[in-house]
């Protein structure tokens, strides 16, 4: 078989890739070897910034099948009627760990979807938790320093992820969550998915619906324990990238139910709850899960650098029949993401082919860095808009009914008319004895070495969603001190030299 010839980025072959050109065998070297410092110019630009939260991730592509007819009744979006079968990408994450990290680590699980529809991309960028730590944006670069590690000591704090925390008792439902069994997945194949916040549905007839997404797994829920994961980490950092990319090389292609829950937009102010409160479910009771299709990864990208480091999910990307909702934190989102992809990736990120629409694109976005794309206003002569020349244009079918809003622009105080305790109370009472005792002790580990005034301030919330709930992580905190305890004094016993010598 003949082989490619080496060349330049220019295009330029190469006769010697392995000796420099210097004057003499003993150097030094020649300016003139443009090879050499191309090469060595592209290997200090191999990297980009990773991201600021979910930096370490796994991606794959699939499809989605929409299977029941009745959601063409809520939306209009083509990607959700019957019969419909749409290309995706899936980028999965844990949030806090820097893009080297572990993978068996406790954490919530980034479950991020890019939908190539007919209609432009839509990225659903959601958790493997239907709800989240805080319900203002303004906390979440305070929460995600929290998460980060301490500006001296470069580690990570558990006194300061508590002392946020317990002055935050909104983000009760999702410790809940995180320190219960499912904050430990052994992978992703084994974890659902949401989308988290309230969007919006919009039908044929322009009437508005409010919407909650699912993704369940098909695979079914495996977590680890503590311990487990310890010796997973010991073993391999990777264990997540292993399992989703032999599982998908192999054939065993995971799926998902994509379900959703839907609301009238006339009920938005029934509730004891808000429902743009991204802390809080909707109970199923109340809006029970309806089935839209199959979710199925099937195909492994060629290249994770260009395919997947450079993916490029924004909550902003919505199609015609899916809009978003009030919610503060969905609204911060929308800003967001866009404008971390401008610095991480770069101005025209969305022209990268993972990234590009598979449909037409049309717009006036003039020049830039890496303008690859050259003028895609649909006219030669058309490169401003309004214009004369058969550029593309607005097309007011694709306007959303008004959204009836009234009031008071206000700092509104998010705490007023909250109960932060019965949505953490109803999921504490389903685990079982086990569950519970698990619960118990993920946290006295997580809360090992806080400051006494914090942890007495977290259990005082912890008891307020349940009695039983406070005293079971109290009494795990005092059997780990008198654990740690005994050991000391062990260790105070042993004979000097005993550890050194063996
Ligand atoms: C105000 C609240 C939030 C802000 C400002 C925020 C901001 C960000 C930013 C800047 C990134 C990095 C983007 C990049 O560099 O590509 C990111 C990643 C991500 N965020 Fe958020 N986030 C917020 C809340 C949430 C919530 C509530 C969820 C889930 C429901 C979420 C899920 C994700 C996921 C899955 C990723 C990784 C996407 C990927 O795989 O590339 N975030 N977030």
């Amino acid at each position: 078989m003949t082989r490619p010839t080496l060349t330049t980025s220019a295009g330029a072959p190469i006769a010697d890739n392995q000796n420099s050109l210097s004057a003499g065998p003993r150097g030094p070297l020649l300016m003139q070897d443009y090879q050499l410092i191309e090469k060595l110019a592209h290997q200090n630009r191999e990297r980009i910034p990773e991201r600021a939260v979910h930096a370490k991730g796994w991606g794959a592509y699939g499809t989605l099948t929409v299977t029941n007819p009745e959601i063409a009744k809520y939306t209009r979006a083509k990607v959700l009627q019957p019969g419909a079968t749409t290309d995706l990408l899936l980028r999965f994450s844990t949030v806090a760990g820097e893009l080297g990290a572990a993978d068996a680590e406790r954490d919530v699980r980034g479950f991020a979807i890019k939908f190539y529809t007919p209609e432009g991309n839509w990225d659903l960028v959601g958790n493997n938790t239907p709800v989240f730590f805080i319900r203002d944006p303004y906390k979440f670069p305070d929460f995600i320093h929290t998460q980060k590690r301490h500006p001296k000591t470069n580690m990570r704090s558990p006194t300061a992820m508590w002392d946020f925390w317990s002055l935050s008792p909104e983000s009760l439902h999702q410790i809940t969550t995180l320190f219960s069994d499912r904050g430990l997945p052994t992978d992703v194949r084994h974890i659902n998915g949401y989308g988290s916040h309230t969007f919006s549905f919009i039908n044929d007839a322009n009437e508005r619906f409010w919407v909650k997404f699912h993704f369940k797994t098909l695979q079914g829920h495996r977590h680890w324990t503590n311990a487990e994961a310890a010796e997973v980490v010991g073993r391999t950092r990777e264990s997540t990238q292993e399992d989703l990319f032999n599982a998908i090389e192999k054939g065993d292609y995971p799926k998902w139910l994509m379900q959703v829950q839907i609301m009238p937009e006339e009920d938005a102010g029934k509730h004891w709850y808000n429902p743009f409160d991204l802390t809080k479910v909707w109970p199923h009771a109340d809006y029970p899960p309806i089935d839209v299709g199959v979710l199925e990864l099937n195909r492994n990208p060629e290249n994770y650098f260009a395919e997947v480091e450079q993916a490029a999910f924004a909550p902003k990307n919505i199609v015609p029949g899916i809009g978003f909702s009030p919610d503060k934190m969905l609204q911060a989102r929308i800003f967001s993401y866009a404008d971390a992809h401008r610095y991480r990736i770069g101005t025209h990120y969305e022209h990268l082919p993972v990234n590009a629409p598979k449909c037409p694109v049309h717009h006036y976005h003039k020049d830039g860095a890496m303008n690859f794309f050259g003028q895609v206003t649909g006219a030669q002569n058309a490169y401003y808009e309004p214009n004369s020349f058969n550029g593309a244009a607005q097309d007011d079918r694709f306007a959303e009914p008004p959204l009836k809003i009234s009031g008071d622009a206000d700092r509104f105080n998010h705490r007023d008319g909250n109960d932060d305790h019965r949505q953490p109370r109803a999921l504490f009472e389903l685990f079982d004895e086990g569950q519970r005792q698990r619960l118990f002790l993920n946290l006295a580990e997580a809360m090992w070495g806080v400051p006494q005034e914090i942890i007495e301030r977290q259990l005082g919330h912890f008891t307020k969603v349940h009695p039983d709930y406070g005293a079971g992580v109290r009494s795990a905190l005092e059997t780990m001190t008198r654990e740690k305890a005994s050991e000391t004094a062990q260790q105070q016993k042993m004979p000097q030299g005993v550890e050194a010598a063996e």
